[in-house]
């Protein structure tokens, strides 16, 4: 059994559904600080059966315990992650508590259970700005903000403890690009409180007419068209990954760092205009001052986790906004 925390968020979601597809047994581990209780219904709506969930926080050791003591888990993916950049900056101690502090509770849980399987949600924040893309895991490592400095430091943390008894962990640090889309059922989706800090959110809020217009950071970076160049990746690409990875360490110990990305650059203007074209509907915008802190691009070499993995993404950006536009008129309008 897979110890999933934070497994009723966004990502931790639609893993579950990945590994209940893949006949993996799971347990989540959630305090729904940013996620809702119904989800597990929905997602018993799409798998069969909701997933087993336990209410709490992974910095609470006596909880770990007990969860590690009461259940046959062989591995962890770890999700549970405070994500909001702005409010890393505002709230640093909160971050590096929740982010850092939980992930040092977790690991000493793993340890006195004998748990070395984990698998962790790193993010391409900490490649900082990228000297040139398309970036390879060997990339130099930097952090511009409280939110990258705690996934820099989770990275150490976790090569630190690989270090201290080599052979004996297993643990994979997945760098994740821009996680986007939503379950094609329509039943779960990215689910933001309040006004979204990322564009996809806020463009499928804008075209339902939830918000007025988006705002797009800059058009003056040395990109094609100006505007900003990522790396959207389909949730459910990303949620295919992690089983991938727990594959990989079954059969590979030690530490494994891979990107999860598409290797597809795609600019703030394209990805308005694909979002028009999946839901029939006008995004007006308006080109406002760029975001302090944003890079020009930031797209993924996934060659490594193609070659170590097996697993590659298979959705392109026009069903990332399709799926998307399902989810946000149906289910998320009733949520929000
Ligand atoms: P999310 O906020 O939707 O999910 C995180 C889940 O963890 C939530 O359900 C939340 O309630 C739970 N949680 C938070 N702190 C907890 C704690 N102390 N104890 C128990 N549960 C806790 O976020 P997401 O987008 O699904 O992100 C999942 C992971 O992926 C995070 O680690 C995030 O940093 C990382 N990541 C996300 C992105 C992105 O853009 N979404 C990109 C790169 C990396
Ligand atoms: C994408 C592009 C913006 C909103 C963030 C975190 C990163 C990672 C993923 C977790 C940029 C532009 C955005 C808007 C816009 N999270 N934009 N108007 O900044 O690449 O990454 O989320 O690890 O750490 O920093 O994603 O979706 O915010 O922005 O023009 O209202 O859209 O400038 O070019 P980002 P994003």
């Amino acid at each position: 059994m897979i110890l999933v925390t934070g497994g009723a968020g966004f990502i931790g979601s639609h893993t579950c559904i990945a590994l209940a597809q893949a006949g993996i047994p799971h347990l989540i581990l959630d305090n729904f600080a940013n996620s809702r209780r119904s989800v597990l219904e929905r997602l018993g709506r799409i798998t069969g059966a909701p997933p087993l969930c336990i209410e709490g926080d992974v910095r609470d050791a006596d909880v770990l315990a007990r969860v590690f003591a009461q259940h046959p888990i062989a591995g962890v993916i770890h999700f549970a992650a405070l994500k909001a950049v702005g409010e890393s900056v505002r709230e640093p101690l909160r971050y590096y508590d929740n982010n850092v502090a939980g992930t040092v509770t977790l690991l000493r849980a793993m340890q006195a259970a004998g748990v070395r399987t984990l698998v962790f949600s790193s993010s391409a924040t900490v490649y900082g700005e990228p000297a040139s893309v398309p970036i390879r895991e060997d990339f130099p490592l930097s952090a511009t903000n409280p939110y990258g400095w705690t996934k820099l430091m989770m990275e150490q943390v976790l090569a630190d403890v690989d270090a201290a008894e080599p052979g004996q962990w297993r643990i994979a640090r997945l760098r994740y690009f821009n996680p986007v889309g939503a379950h094609e059922s329509g039943l779960i989706g990215e689910d933001p409180q309040g006004e979204p800090g990322n564009l996809m959110p806020y463009v499928a809020q804008v075209a339902a007419g939830r918000r007025a217009a988006l705002s797009v950071y800059g058009n003056d970076y040395p990109t094609p068209d100006g505007t900003g160049v990522r790396d959207y990746i389909h949730v459910c690409d990303l949620a295919e990954g992690h089983v991938a990875a727990l594959g990989y360490l079954r059969e590979h110990a030690g530490l494994l760092t891979v990107n999860l990305g598409t290797g597809q650059p795609v600019s703030v203007l394209e990805m308005v205009r694909a979002f028009e074209q999946a839901s029939g509907r006008a995004v007006p915008y308006q080109v406002v001052a760029r975001r302090p802190g944003d890079v020009a691009q930031c797209w993924a070499d996934p060659a490594l986790a193609e070659r170590l993995l097996g697993w590659r993404t298979r959705h392109g950006v026009e069903r990332m906004c399709a799926d998307v536009w399902r989810w946000q008129n149906g289910v998320a309008r009733t949520l929000a």
